[in-house]
């Protein structure tokens, strides 16, 4: 059996593969905390305990003993900020991806190096890990003093798995420390950053061994000591495995807490001016562009407990809207990277009535998904052209209501796989399988069988309601 941890924003995922074959997979729930606004944390401890809750969960629904994985791998959030101490304990709950405190350390990093996106693959935004390395020297020395190592989420996990302060290229590349070209840290870009160069992980490919499950791991798991542990890859980069997006020109959205449109390339080709992330991927001589939003399908998830129902029912509601009488909705509830790089926006509802029903509130909150993926599609230029159809996976690509929202929305073909929600989870697990020999290095590459497609539905009342959607944003951004 081949494990697959991701360890996401809302949940840590946990699949076992018999092969290519999913035989399992479990979620254990976390929660993030907002201490000020524009906040987002989590303490990496929970990680820890929410992965092994979803592993045994997963070994249990399989019907396995954990002690028949062969080979696991990881998978997680990208550019969150595990500042440990001398004795490897975090030093205070991790910053995240969706943070946006560092707004001025950005300002300061793109003065210092004026073609950083170039060399960094995307230009200084506070989500990405340095900057925040530099808010904590500022407003948190003492903190910063202690500071004798910097990990990434997943990477959290490995240390506690095997002891070693391990990353893998395409997480490493959403730091703003790696030469992405190089695919090596860069000096330079520490040194702008007050980073010290030796708190860095040492660099792997995504199935490279790592690691092995220690003894005092295997006694709290159940896994067995020595098991082999590879390095995976961040979300994006591992959800891209599991849909075969290693090989160069293929593409898929992704529709999580956060969602992304990703497209594999065979070289380094920064867009820095349109916000499109560069990033080196997880498997060796393979980049990637990304446009990456903070708010997903997350928006979905945000009203759904606004209202105090599930995301189901906002889904039947929004089917149900006057479609006459839908206000205008942005997304952006934790400000957004791509493509305004603003992390001062917040979500808005604009065209509200007298008569604005639940049911018209819910279709804005889902046409906004689709429109953020419009402006995704819009970013990336003519480069989406060539591609006959983008998968789509994450939590948000189990309804078919948001996929034909955002077929329509873009104009793009989409297509489902069976268990596209487990995307990450899988592609880690499918790293691992390469690197421990039971899989071939193909299997990398392998695309996953389509269950539903979506055709764009040509719909004239949307492309407008588009257009006023962007023109929203340019109207309340000087108000934010
Ligand atoms: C990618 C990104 C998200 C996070 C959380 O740039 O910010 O994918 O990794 O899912």
């Amino acid at each position: 059996m081949l494990l697959g941890i991701d360890v996401g924003t809302s949940a840590v995922k946990a699949v076992l593969l018999d092969g290519l074959t999913l035989a399992a997979s479990e979620s254990a729930g976390l929660s993030t905390e907002s201490p000020r606004s524009g906040w987002s944390e989590q303490n990496p401890e929970h990680w820890w305990q929410a992965s092994f809750r979803a592993t045994g969960g997963a070994a249990k629904r399989a019907g396995v003993d954990l002690s028949d994985v062969s080979a696991i791998g990881l998978s997680g959030q990208m550019h969150g900020a595990v500042l440990l101490g001398k004795d490897d304990n975090p030093l205070r709950p991790c910053i995240l991806w969706n943070d946006s405190r560092s707004v001025d350390e950005c300002d300061l990093l793109a003065e210092r190096i004026s073609d950083i996106g170039l060399v960094a693959g995307v230009p200084p935004l506070p989500g990405f890990t340095a900057p925040k390395i530099m808010w904590a020297k500022k407003h948190e020395p003492g903190v910063y003093r202690e500071v004798r190592s910097v990990l990434l989420p997943k990477d959290y996990v490995g240390l506690r798995l095997h002891g070693a302060r391990a990353t893998d290229h395409s997480d490493a590349a959403g730091t703003l420390w790696l030469d992405q070209a190089r695919r090596s840290w860069s000096r330079r870009l520490c040194e702008a950053s007050e980073t010290d160069l030796g708190w860095l992980p040492a660099l792997f490919d995504g199935h490279a061994k790592c690691g092995e499950v220690s003894k005092s791991a295997a006694d709290c798991t159940g896994l067995s000591a020595g098991t082999p542990v590879f390095a995976g890859g961040g979300d994006a980069a591992a959800g891209a495995v599991s849909v075969g997006a290693t090989v160069p020109g293929r593409g898929f959205i992704s529709l999580g807490t956060s969602g992304q449109l990703f497209v594999c390339t065979s070289e380094y080709r920064p867009n820095p001016e349109q916000l499109v992330h560069a990033f080196a991927h997880t498997v060796p001589h393979r980049w990637y562009q990304m446009a990456a939003m903070l708010n997903g399908a997350r928006p979905l998830a945000w009203i759904a407990g606004v209202l105090r129902v599930g995301v189901g029912e906002v889904l039947t509601l929004a089917e149900h809207a006057d479609l006459e009488r839908v206000p205008l909705f942005l997304p952006y509830l934790t400000g957004e990277r791509s493509p305004h790089g603003d992390p001062r926006i917040r979500g808005a509802f604009y065209g509200l009535e007298d008569r604005t029903t639940r049911e018209a509130m819910c279709r804005a909150v889902l046409e906004s998904i689709g429109f953020s993926m419009a402006d995704a599609c819009a970013s990336f230029g003519d480069t989406l052209s060539g591609l006959p159809e983008l998968l789509a996976i994450g939590g948000g690509a189990k309804s078919a209501t948001v996929l034909q929202t955002v077929a329509n929305a873009t104009g793009a073909v989409l297509a489902r796989a069976p268990e596209s929600d487990a995307g990450a989870a899988v592609g880690a697990a499918l790293l691992a399988g390469a690197g421990s020999g039971r899989l071939e290095l193909s299997d990398l590459e392998r695309k996953p069988p389509v269950e539903e497609r979506f055709e764009p539905r040509r719909d004239e009342n949307l492309q407008e309601r588009l257009r006023r959607y962007r023109r929203l944003y340019g109207a309340l951004k000087p108000v934010a």
